[in-house]
Formats: structure tokens, sequence, C-alpha cells
């Protein structure tokens, strides 16, 4: 018999290679790449021939007459803003990922959700990375009442988790972790790309199957994609993403796919002593600590649907070394240096031999270009030693003439500075409405607002 072949596979985007290398081509990972046997092209062949002859008709329904609710109703996860990001709560039968940083939370949220979900359903937690006792440690932390109907398991066997999902005994099961399971039928290790994909698949069939709603937790690398294959985030229903400072701040749930729902909304939640906790008024808290000083500008801005006060602060000394450092925490680099040239070329600023540094507070991370004219702003408060008025808020796209471009949702921006008691906002022309002091390019913008 031949000897079996053996290929190269990258563990982060599954490339595969005839020779190990120490970076994969494809996705420019380092150290990804794993040796695996792969099946023969002969074998391969006669088992298409085989799946050819065995496979039959598919039985089929009209659509209409499809129920909707086959597996039943959706229900809470005891979170109001975790059912509005979930697209109504937690579907019978759908399968969800949990992707998030190491000590971020997940457990935590994910035993909180199973002691509310008891409340109605028979959930089951099985976890491959607690023993039974550290879990029983964590939900006394969480001080909820836990009804009978949350059961533990400790396991790291793909097949036993499916067997036990395909029994169809419980209604909700968590699985944490992904990269910890793996199947008797495969040899590579836990976390490898074959495991991770084929315990998803398995799990994936047996809720399917039964109509059970499934959350796995998968860990993400320092980048902050998930670790393992792509291919998992195909093949599940929702992937939630779970971000934001390990230390205190604020952390944030989003969905980056959902089958069923938008991807737009996002739950915001705080770790306390006793587990998370919905933060009901995001603005209010992000600027309880405020002190107006120069280089502070409070920007409005959306996060999804919802809008959001967030504090800007930049930070301009001169550079030591020659050779300036920009910074930007919360906040595009690339975006930053862009803006940078922007003030330079545009304004009378002069920023080339100055250090920038730029911190969007409450450890959030900032992707809405209505941030740009904040930024600036708050840049050029820094560098100039003035200050904005306090009761402005700011929001507005800046283009590379310097000239303020409009946002989406202003009007939700300027409800939001209202209701928290801003009296303007600095935005762009565009926007018909008292409340706005309008601007047109970055130096009218400077002159008129940055005087005191
Ligand atoms: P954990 O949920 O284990 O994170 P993950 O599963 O994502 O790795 O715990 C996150 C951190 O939260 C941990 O360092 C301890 C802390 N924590 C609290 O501050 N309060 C609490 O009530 C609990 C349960 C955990
Ligand atoms: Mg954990």
């Amino acid at each position: 018999m031949a000897k079996s072949k053996t290929r190269y596979v990258c563990q982060g985007c599954g490339a595969s290679y005839v020779k190990w290398m120490g970076k994969c081509e494809n996705c420019s990972e380092w150290n990804t790449l794993v040796e695996q046997v792969v099946e023969d092209e002969k074998a391969v062949k006669s088992a298409l021939k085989k799946a050819e002859k065995s496979g039959r008709k598919l039985e089929v329904e009209s659509v209409n007459e499809i129920r909707a609710d086959r597996y039943g109703e959706r229900y809470g996860t005891g979170f109001s803003d975790l059912d509005v990001v979930l697209g109504g709560g937690i579907l019978p039968g759908a399968v969800m990922l949990l992707a998030g940083q190491p000590g971020i939370g997940k457990s935590t949220l994910l035993l909180q959700l199973a002691s509310k979900v008891a409340e109605k359903q028979a959930v089951l937690y099985v976890s491959g990375e607690e023993s039974a006792s550290q879990v029983k440690i964590r939900a006394e932390r969480l001080k909820g009442k836990h009804s009978e109907d949350l059961s533990f398991a400790g396991s790291t066997s793909a097949n036993d988790i499916a067997a036990t999902v395909a029994s169809g005994d419980y209604g909700f099961v968590i699985v944490d972790s992904i990269q910890t399971l793996a199947l008797d039928e495969i040899t590579s290790a836990p976390g490898t790309v074959s495991q991770v994909s084929g315990a998803g698949n398995l799990l994936i069939r047996a809720a399917k199957a039964t109509g059970t709603a499934v959350v796995i937790v998968g860990h993400v690398t320092k980048e902050g994609t998930l670790a393992g294959p792509k291919t998992l985030e195909h093949m599940v229903d929702v992937v939630l993403q779970f971000e934001g400072d390990r230390y205190g701040g604020f952390k944030t749930v989003r969905a980056v796919k959902n089958r069923f729902g938008s991807t737009n909304e996002v739950a915001i939640f705080e770790m306390g002593s006793s587990g998370l906790k919905l933060v009901e008024n995001p603005s209010e808290a992000l600027l309880r600590e405020r002190q107006n000083t120069d280089g502070s500008v409070i920007m409005a801005t959306m996060d999804g649907t919802r809008p959001l006060l967030v504090e800007i602060q930049a930070l301009v000394n001169p550079t030591s070394f020659g050779y300036p450092k920009r910074t930007a925490s919360g906040f595009d680099l690339n975006r930053l240096n862009l803006l940078v040239a922007v003030l330079e070329k545009r304004t009378k600023l002069k920023l080339s031999e100055k250090d920038i540094y730029v911190n969007v507070v409450g450890g959030l991370k900032l992707s809405d270009s209505a941030a740009d004219l904040a930024v600036c702003m708050a840049i050029a408060s820094a560098s100039a030693g003035r200050r904005l008025d306090d009761k402005i808020v700011v929001f507005g796209e800046v283009g590379l003439g310097g000239e303020i471009r409009s946002v989406y949702a202003s009007d939700r921006r300027i409800a939001e500075a209202k209701k928290l008691g801003f009296t303007a906002a600095i935005a762009p022309y565009t926007v018909k409405d008292k409340f706005v002091l309008p601007v047109k390019d970055m130096r009218d913008a400077l002159v008129k607002y940055m005087n005191r």
C-alpha cells in the first residue's frame, strides 16, 4: 500500500501546501501550518461514485406550509439589549458563536444567561475549561437563584456533547469552548482546523435536528479574529463578538453575523462584583467623570442604531526624538494620520514636530466616520491650549480638502445630546436643525468655536 500523503494546512485560513513554511502565503500568518494526512485521490473518487448512487430524491415542502415556529417561539436571555442584538431573543435550533478574548467575561455572561433561561427551559452548561466546582464558585458569585433545570457537565468530547444535544433533553446548551473539543475519530490536537470544524459540524447537526439552541464559545487571537478556522463562522447562524477592555470599562456584544436579525445592534455591559450588568444609560456613564480640559471634545457617535456620547481626548506634545509619534486608542491609527495631514494642510496648525495621542474614553472602539471632526477639534484644542464650550457636542466626517461632510442619523445624535443637557452641536452645515452650529470646513470650525 502506498504511503499516505500529507499536506501542510494553515490553521488560520485552511490553505494547504506541499512543503512546510514559516508563514502562510494566503493569510500572512506565522507558524500556522500543520501537517495533515490527505486521502488519496482514488479513494475520494470511488467514494464520490458511491455517493452518486446512494442519494435519494429530496422530500420538499411548500414554503407557505412550513411552520416558522416548528421548534417554538423565541425566548429572552434576561438582558433586554442582548435580546435585541439576537434579533428578538434566542431562537430554538439556532447555533450561536460567542467570540471574545480570554478573561473578557464570556463564561460569566453565559452562566448568567443560563440561569435565566433555566427558569423556562432545561439548560445544560458544558465546560471543557473549568471543573464543576469552579463553575459552582462562579455561580455563587453571581448570586442569582439557580433553578433545578440548570445542569452542568465537564467534557471535551465533541462526540458525547453532540449526542447529548441530539437527545433533545435540553432546550438550550452552552459549550465552553470550541477550542477544547476533540472528535474521537480525528487524531489532530484540539483547536486545529479539522477538530474545530468537525466538532462545529457535529454540534450544528444535532442542534438543527432537535431544535436545541446552542451557544459555542470561541477564543479570539490578539488581533481580535476568531482563533481557528473561518469556516466555523460560516457554519453557525449567529456570530456574536464580545469586545472591550479586560479591566474595567465597557464591554460590548454585537452580532457580526446574524441569519435571523440585523447586525446593527449592540448591548453594552459592565462587569461588577456579581457578574455582568447592562449599562442602562451609557452616555451618562461615559460622561460622568469628565473634566473639561483642553484636548477634550464630546462626540455624538452611533453604535449601530444607538446614539452614544463619548469623550475624545487628545494630547499634543513637542517631539523629543526628531520623529513624531502618533498613537490612537479606540480609533484607527491610519485615520488619525490622515486627519493630522488634513489639519496641517488646511489650517494654520503646525503639527509636524508634535507627538499626538488620541484616546476614546471608556474603552470604546470607534469606527464611525463622524468621529473625524471631533478628533480634529480635540487635536486642535490640545495643540492650541484652547477649550471647546462645555455644552457642545461634535460630529461630522472630514474630507481631504478639509471640508465637513454629512453623516447618517444626525437626528438621533442630536436627540441624544439634547437628552443629556447639551445646548448645541457642531455639525455639517447640511444638517438643518436649530440645535446645530453649522460648519463648512475645518478652518471654519476652529476659527468659530475654538476660542476660549
Ligand atoms: P470569565 O467569564 O471567566 O472570562 P472568559 O470566559 O471570557 O475567559 O471572567 C472574566 C473576568 O471577570 C474574570 O477575570 C473575573 C471577573 N469577574 C468579575 O469581576 N465579577 C464576577 O462576578 C465574575 C464572575 C467574574
Ligand atoms: Mg471562560
